[in-house]
């Protein structure tokens, strides 16, 4: 997932007032039996004429990964569940995400696309018991993070159990399918009071508890701009047309910014906007967090529906075209690596972060659908940069936050910058997926081993540093022996997005799969929630 700014200050809030006072709803069902038929025979080997790994190689490591989620999942039942989280090293939970069972949602479809029926069935229960009109601890619900986790979740579990994998369901959960599209619809209801603005632009903080919000009088760019595949997709599931329209009325702003000077460069935008006159305040922005899956979400809406979102479509291309000609960058001392600035106006930031490594594989996205190799191949630069960040550090997995400043580098990091072409500002990893998820789309384009085996080792340095006690934790330091320490927590993505990615690298072809050849059936939200897509398949 994209995270924001906001969202990533409420977070520390959040937690500090986890409730430490029991589950916030009873325990479901026990695991039902999974009486369906077998599962498909997988077709594990490389894509055809690329030159991937070998069949039994590919089958191991996915067999690996789905060791991995299942361990993770067992910790997270066993002794969090219903909460939001896990947190590994003392058995405990925390609920950061409102207490409505964040990482079993974000899980959902991962469970899915490994094809593991235990899972699915214990979470098919689940989901028609959470109450979403309560918040715990009357904690503020974010309108993005719902809307990307859970109500991502739900749609992608029930479009893959209504399609493709409807064999994973038992016959009693049979039943709870059709609920699971009645219960994205309440949890949207509960919502949708966020968009009743002076401008339509929503606000991001509410309170359920007497309907209010945080006050603020701005929303950002991401936390805006990353609401539009949910709910346009729930529209198009109910054919209740009220979803989208308070979606694309909000992101209606983004698409045509003012004012002018917000737009520094043509599709590149400032990332505060004013709910009350529909105006950007800055014109600060770029690829990094709070505003990195506005981008990512303008070409997968095209993916989604290439008649209704054209338009989204051209605003990519000048995003796309503005950021190869005014903010790719090559660090002095190894100006063979691009990353992309952040800019203030036209004034550029060599600061990056694990967050905006998603944007090699949007790229690489956007070319394959476009059919233009420039950006396949402008993707696959941004690509090995970010493997850069992991396999410069002692765990092998890449920092949260890194520069490549020549005038501001730190002395203690002089050495490491002279080799590595990046320096560390943040050392923390908390289980972000944003590289690995850039490796798969590398493969998917290109079929080439070198992305499987990258995406391998990240994966492979996860298990042996963040696995601790019944799960996987964030980690202090990255270029720390060990880590530098556990925090104690597991969020949610690793199910959806971390673990998921991993595992489809090396899995064989299936028609949720990324392809290269104009047949994308399915299109991924920014939380790696799989959504059959809506037009004609590009
Ligand atoms: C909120 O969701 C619950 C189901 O969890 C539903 O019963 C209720 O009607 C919804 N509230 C609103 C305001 O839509
Ligand atoms: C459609 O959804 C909106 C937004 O939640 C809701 O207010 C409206 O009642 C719904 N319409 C129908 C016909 O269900
Ligand atoms: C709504 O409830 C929240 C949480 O209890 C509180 O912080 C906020 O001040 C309340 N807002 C209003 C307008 O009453
Ligand atoms: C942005 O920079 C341009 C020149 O690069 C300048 O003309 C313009 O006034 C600046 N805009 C703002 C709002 O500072
Ligand atoms: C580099 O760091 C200096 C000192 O903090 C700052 O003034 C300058 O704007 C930065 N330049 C870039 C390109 O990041
Ligand atoms: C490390 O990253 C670089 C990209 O900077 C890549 O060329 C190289 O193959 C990587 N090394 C390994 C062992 O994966
Ligand atoms: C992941 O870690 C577990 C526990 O240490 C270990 O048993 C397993 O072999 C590891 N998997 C890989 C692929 O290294
Ligand atoms: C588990 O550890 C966390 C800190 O990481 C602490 O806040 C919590 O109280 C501990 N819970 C139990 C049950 O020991």
């Amino acid at each position: 997932m994209r995270f924001s700014i906001l969202s990533s200050a409420l977070l520390g809030a959040s937690l500090a007032a986890a409730s430490p006072s029991g589950p916030p709803h009873g325990p479901p069902h026990g695991p039902p039996h999974y009486k369906g038929p077998p599962p498909l025979a997988p077709s594990w080997g490389p894509i055809e004429g690329g030159e991937g790994e070998p069949a039994t190689l590919a089958a191991e490591r996915a067999a690996a990964v789905k060791e991995a989620f299942q361990f993770a999942w067992n910790g997270y039942y066993k002794y969090a569940f219903p909460n939001d989280e896990l947190r590994p090293q003392n058995n405990s939970f925390a609920n950061s995400r409102n207490g409505w069972g964040a990482s079993a949602a974000d899980a959902f479809s991962t469970a899915l696309v490994m094809e593991i029926p235990s899972i699915v069935n214990e979470i098919v229960h689940y989901i028609p018991t959470i109450d979403w009109s309560v918040s715990i601890n009357n904690m503020p619900v974010s309108l993005f993070e719902t809307t990307i986790r859970y109500l991502g979740g739900i749609l992608s579990g029930y479009d893959l159990l209504t399609g493709p994998l409807a064999y994973l369901a038992s016959e009693e959960s049979k039943a709870n399918i059709p609920i699971l599209l009645e219960q994205a619809q309440n949890l949207a209801n509960n919502l949708s009071y966020a968009f009743e603005t002076p401008t339509g632009i929503p606000s991001n903080n509410l309170y359920f508890n007497n309907r209010s919000t945080d006050g603020s009088t701005t929303n950002g760019l991401a936390t805006i701009g990353t609401l539009v595949l949910e709910w346009t997709h729930l529209s198009d599931l109910t054919g209740n047309e009220t979803y989208g329209q308070l979606a694309q009325k909000g992101e209606s702003y983004l698409l045509r910014p003012r004012p002018r000077w917000a737009q520094p460069w043509p599709g590149l935008v400032g990332t505060n906007v004013d709910i009350n006159t529909g105006l950007f305040v800055d014109a600060s922005g770029g690829w990094n967090g709070g505003d990195d899956s506005f981008y990512e979400y303008l070409i997968k809406m095209y993916v989604y529906d290439p008649d209704r979102f054209s338009t989204y479509k051209d605003r990519w291309i000048k995003a796309a075209d503005s950021t190869i000609k005014h903010l790719a960058s090559h660090p002095t001392t190894r100006p063979e690596l691009t990353y992309l600035a952040i800019f203030h106006n036209r004034t550029l930031d060599f600061e990056s972060g694990h967050l905006a490594c998603f944007d090699g594989g949007n790229f690489i996205l956007g070319g394959l659908v476009l059919n233009k190799q420039k950006y396949v191949d402008f993707g696959l630069k941004l690509v090995e940069a970010c493997e850069n960040t992991y396999n410069q550090t002692l765990t092998g997995i890449g920092p949260e936050g890194f520069s490549w400043n020549a005038s501001s580098v730190p002395p203690a990091q002089q050495e490491f910058y002279e080799r590595a072409g990046f320096y560390i500002t943040d050392g923390s990893y908390i289980l972000r997926p944003e590289v690995i998820e850039s490796f798969y789309y590398a493969y998917r384009a290109t079929g080439s081993r070198v992305y499987q085996d990258w995406a391998w080792n990240g994966f492979k340095a996860i298990n042996a540093t963040c696995r601790t006690g019944s799960g996987f934790s964030e980690i202090k330091h990255v270029n720390a022996p060990n880590g530098g320490g556990f925090k104690n927590f597991q969020d949610s993505f690793l199910f959806a997005e971390v673990l998921k990615y991993s595992y489809l690298i090396h899995a064989g072809d299936a028609e949720w799969q990324v392809n290269q050849d104009g047949i994308n059936e399915w299109v991924y939200n920014t939380e790696a929630h799989p959504f059959k897509v809506a037009g004609a398949p590009i």
